[in-house]
């Protein structure tokens, strides 16, 4: 039986909460702050709200479970190998929460209104607890292992498309400007002929949480962070979808080139992505 409480106090209502509060403070923050500081490069942002939401996030989690571990995105240096080195460093503990307090920051900056707050509770390294919480659209998305996945109550299912001819896709283009960028690139070309379109939002999870509702029928992107996938990840899977990394090998973790669809159409979108040498490293 999976542990989703403890003692009287249940996991699940603590991530709901707590990505709602954030979420909330985050959209009263639209168009309304002040610093704006560049971490590995023009492409890749931060501002004070991304690390108020963050300490938000880490007070509420700790008032409640002061024996967990937080790996929040705020927390860690910028770049990807003191990500991956960060993420190494935390496994090991019980239970662990991977946060991203606002995923979709360029959005943000821009007012573009697609960013969420991306909550995971990990026990043993399995992610048994998922939340993404859209505060411009009000749509809180929740996964609990096994038990399902929802939004506002009402349980989400993935899309029924068979073939990628039927298919409305997403991707993302990583803040990094090497290698994945260039991969994204030739997966563009290879994809885009062969679905119905292709969409880019700029929040790895609410694409990931549009896949768990049906809205979108697959999604890839490469170099991303555990905090960017884990809660969608559940999402994907509890509403009945598949997620591999996009050389589909079984989702852990440490995976940062991601393929989630509605099953249906998954091996042939990563099958696409590997033969077009997109798939990444
Ligand atoms: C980014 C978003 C974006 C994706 C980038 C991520 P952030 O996260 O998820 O959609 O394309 O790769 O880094 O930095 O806004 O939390
Ligand atoms: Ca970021
Ligand atoms: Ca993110
Ligand atoms: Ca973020």
């Amino acid at each position: 039986k999976e542990p989703f409480t403890v003692g009287s106090k249940s996991f699940t209502a603590v991530a709901i909460n707590t990505a709602a509060k954030a979420g909330e403070w985050i959209k009263s923050k639209l168009g309304d702050f002040s610093s704006l500081t560049i971490k590995t490069s023009p492409h890749d942002l931060v501002t004070e709200v991304d690390k108020g939401s963050e300490m938000m996030i880490r007070n509420l989690i700790m008032t409640h479970f002061p024996t967990h571990s937080i790996l929040g995105e705020e927390g860690v240096e910028p770049g990807a190998a003191a990500s991956i080195k960060a993420l190494q460093e935390a496994s090991d503990a019980e239970y662990l929460w991977i946060v991203d307090p606002v995923d979709g920051t360029t959005n943000f900056i821009h007012g573009f209104p697609f960013f969420s707050v991306s909550i995971a509770l990990a026990h043993k390294g399995e992610i048994i607890v998922g939340v993404v919480y859209d505060p411009n659209r009000d749509e809180l998305f929740v996964a609990e292992k096994g038990k399902g996945a929802y939004v506002h109550g009402r349980r989400t299912m993935v899309s029924g498309e068979e073939r990628l001819l039927d298919s409305l896709v997403a991707t993302g283009f990583p803040t990094d400007r090497g290698p994945n960028i260039a991969g994204n690139m030739r997966g563009l070309e290879a994809v885009v002929p062969r679905v119905r379109n292709v969409r880019s939002g700029g929040s790895a999870a609410l694409h990931l949480a549009y896949v768990a509702a049906g809205r979108l029928s697959g999604y890839w992107e490469l170099g991303l962070n555990a905090w960017d996938i884990a809660a969608g990840m559940l999402l994907v899977k509890e509403s009945g979808g598949h997620v591999t990394d996009t050389k589909g090998n079984p989702y852990h973790l440490e995976v940062r080139n991601i393929v989630a669809t509605n099953g249906r159409i998954h091996d042939e979108l990563a099958q696409l992505l590997q033969e077009s040498d997109a798939a990444g490293n």
